[in-house]
C-alpha cells in the first residue's frame, strides 16, 4: 500500500464513533481503515459525535486503546451539537487540530541518534526468601517514557523493576529486582546514555542482612530494622557529566517545594513532580504533573494519558537542553 509509505502523518478529522471502534479493533474493510493498519507513522484523531455516543463506555474504551497505542486524540469541544443536545462532541477548532498535527510532526524523529536510559517500576527488597517490601508503582509512567522515546527514534535502555506490563518492542529491557541491582545496571549503562530518566519508585530502605530461611511466626511482636538503599539518582547527579538528568518526585503534599528540593539535592536538570492519591498516580492510566527545571521555571502539565505526558516531558527536556547548552554529541 504505497500511500501508507508516502505520507508522514495520518490525520482523521472528523473521526466518528464507528471509525474509532474500527481503528481500535483493527478492522480493515475500506480505504481509510486499511490505510490505518498499513501506516507506521504518527496518527492524530479529532473525534466528533453526539454527546451520548462520546460518553458511552464503548467509545471511551476505544479511545483508551487508541491513546495507549500512542495516537493523539484532539478532544472534541463542548457546545450545541447538530443533534440538538449540548455537551462535548463538537469537532475541535481547525487551529487546535493544526497545532496537534504540528506537534506530532516536530516530534517525529527528534530523538534519533540519542541513547536514553530509563528506569521504571518499583523495586522489591527481600525480607526473607518469600517476603519483600515494595510500593504501589505500576511502572506505567516509565514504560510510557520508553515507548515515546523509541517512537521518536531514540535507542532506549529500560532498567525495569518487577511490573505486570507487556514488554516493549524495540526497547532493550534489563529486568532488576532490588535497588542495589538497579543501581548496578544503571551505572553499567550510564556511559552510553545522553539522557537519563529515573522514573522508578526505588524503595528507600531495605533489610541489610536477609535471612536464608523463611522467618517463622514465633515472636509475639515483630519489628524490622532497615538500612537505607543507595540513592541512585543522587549518585547520578554526581556522575552525570553533560548528560541531561531527569528525576521524579511522587508526593502526597507540597509538590512544587518537594520537586525543587529534590532537583537541587540530587543535581538534576528536571524533576517531574506528581501528586499520588486515589485518583492519580501509580495505578492510573493518566497523570497530571509539574516539571521543575534547573532554570527555575515550573511548567504545569494538564491531566493527560501517561503517553502524552511522556511526550511533553521529552518536548520540554529537549528545549531545556538547548537552553542549558548541554552537549549531546558524544
Ligand atoms: N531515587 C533513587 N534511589 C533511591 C530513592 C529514590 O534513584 N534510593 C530516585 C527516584 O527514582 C526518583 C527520585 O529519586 O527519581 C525521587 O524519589 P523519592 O523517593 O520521591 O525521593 P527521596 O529522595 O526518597 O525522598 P523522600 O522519600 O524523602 O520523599
Amino acid at each position: 500500500m504505497a500511500v501508507a509509505q508516502e505520507h508522514e502523518i495520518l490525520v482523521v478529522a472528523p473521526a466518528t464513533a464507528d471509525l474509532l471502534a474500527k481503528l481500535a479493533h483493527g478492522l480493515a474493510d475500506d480505504f481509510l481503515t486499511t490505510l490505518y493498519l498499513a501506516f507506521t507513522g504518527p496518527v492524530v484523531l479529532a473525534p466528533a459525535m453526539n454527546v451520548n455516543m462520546w460518553r458511552h463506555a464503548a467509545t471511551q474504551g476505544n479511545l483508551e486503546t487508541l491513546r495507549k497505542r500512542g495516537h493523539r486524540i484532539v478532544e472534541p469541544e463542548s457546545g450545541y451539537l447538530a443533534c440538538g443536545m449540548t455537551g462535548p462532541g463538537r469537532l475541535a477548532e481547525p487551529e487546535t487540530i493544526a497545532e496537534a498535527v504540528a506537534r506530532e510532526g516536530a516530534r517525529r524523529k527528534d530523538l534519533e541518534g540519542e541513547t536514553i536510559l530509563i528506569t521504571a517500576g518499583p523495586t522489591q527488597e527481600p525480607l526473607d526468601p518469600v517476603r519483600y517490601i515494595s510500593n504501589r508503582s505500576s511502572g506505567r509512567m516509565g514504560y510510557a517514557l520508553a515507548e515515546a522515546a523509541a517512537a521518536r527514534g531514540a535507542r532506549v535502555v529500560l532498567v525495569s523493576g518487577p511490573v505486570a506490563l507487556p514488554p516493549l518492542a524495540g526497547v532493550e529491557t534489563i529486568p532488576v529486582r532490588t535497588a542495589a541491582e538497579m543501581r548496578e545496571k544503571v551505572l553499567e549503562n550510564l556511559d552510553r546514555a545522553d539522557i537519563v530518566v529515573k522514573a522508578a519508585a526505588v524503595a528507600d530502605y531495605h533489610l541489610g542482612r536477609v535471612p536464608a530461611q523463611k522467618v517463622k511466626k514465633t515472636a509475639a511482636r515483630m519489628s524490622l530494622e532497615l538500612d537505607p538503599t543507595p540513592d541512585i539518582l543522587a549518585e547520578l547527579g554526581r556522575k552525570k557529566g553533560d548528560r541531561l538528568l531527569i528525576g521524579f518526585a511522587a508526593e502526597t503534599e507540597n509538590l512544587q517545594q518537594e520537586a525543587r528540593r529534590k532537583l537541587e539535592m540530587k543535581n538534576c536538570d528536571m524533576v517531574v513532580g506528581n501528586l499520588v492519591g486515589p485518583e492519580l498516580g501509580f495505578e492510573s492510566e493518566e497523570n497530571e504533573v509539574i516539571l521543575a527545571l534547573r532554570t527555575g521555571a515550573v511548567i504545569p502539565l494538564a491531566r493527560a494519558s501517561k503517553r502524552e505526558i511522556a511526550d511533553r516531558i521529552f518536548d520540554e527536556a529537549l528545549k531545556l537542553r538547548l537552553a542549558l547548552h548541554l552537549a549531546h554529541e558524544r
